[in-house]
């Protein structure tokens, strides 16, 4: 993933929804081009892509290459070690992670909400309920198989990425079309009755996650 020359780059364009491309399976990557420099340079302008758009994540589908690759920025695990002194408020460190021919092998039986946005979805947020633990394998942008297991917004970010590559959008999770909101009336939350438009959703800000019971 090396550095772009500037001069060269033309980012894609976002897909949005209702072009159909984002609304079926995508082809897995044939492996043999994992690791090639043709597959890196179309991460490296993947990643180009997501950080010019301002996602935490993005699938490849949504620059309108109909295949199964993402990348999410994950929380990675805190290192006291290396931690500086004085910056606990940072939150965890992130790291930026790439997902070729993923795969979900295991869900948690435990659910949980959060507010999810996308950038093939602008000024669109819904309340979205998945499960809160999954365990997952595919490949690294070397070509080698990878196994994890994401809890919180690790497993969030990925489910919502991963659902990309088999043509759902969070829009059509939605356990009800009032969980559906515009952004400008997200950030007015406050001035929304108790339990509008679900149980937690009003008291939970984007980027958490809400548990029931
Ligand atoms: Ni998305």
């Amino acid at each position: 993933m090396a550095e772009s020359d500037p001069q060269s780059l033309v980012l894609p364009s976002l897909v949005t929804m209702g072009h159909p491309g984002l609304a079926r399976p995508a082809a897995p990557v044939p492996e043999h081009l994992v690791g090639t420099r043709d597959f890196d340079q179309r991460l490296d302008l993947l990643i180009q892509s997501m950080v010019a758009y301002e996602g935490i994540g993005i699938a490849a589908p949504q620059v309108g290459w109909f295949e199964r690759f993402f990348l999410m920025v994950a929380e990675a695990p805190a290192d006291p070690s290396t931690a500086p002194e004085g910056e606990e408020d940072a939150g965890p460190p992130q790291e930026l992670v790439a997902w070729i021919n993923p795969r979900i092998v295991e869900a948690s039986e435990e659910w949980c909400w959060a507010w999810e946005g996308c950038l093939s979805v602008p000024g669109l947020r819904g309340w979205i309920r998945r499960p809160a633990a999954v365990a997952v394998q595919g490949l690294n942008p070397r070509g080698e198989p990878v196994s994890m297991e994401y809890r919180g917004w690790n497993a969030r970010v990925f489910q919502h990425e991963y659902d990309h590559l088999e043509g759902m959008l969070y829009p059509y999770r939605a356990a009800h079309p009032h969980h559906l909101v515009m952004t400008g009336e997200l950030e007015r939350r406050e001035e929304w009755p108790d339990g509008w438009p679900a149980t937690g959703a009003r008291d939970t800000p984007p980027g958490e996650l809400f548990f029931e019971g």
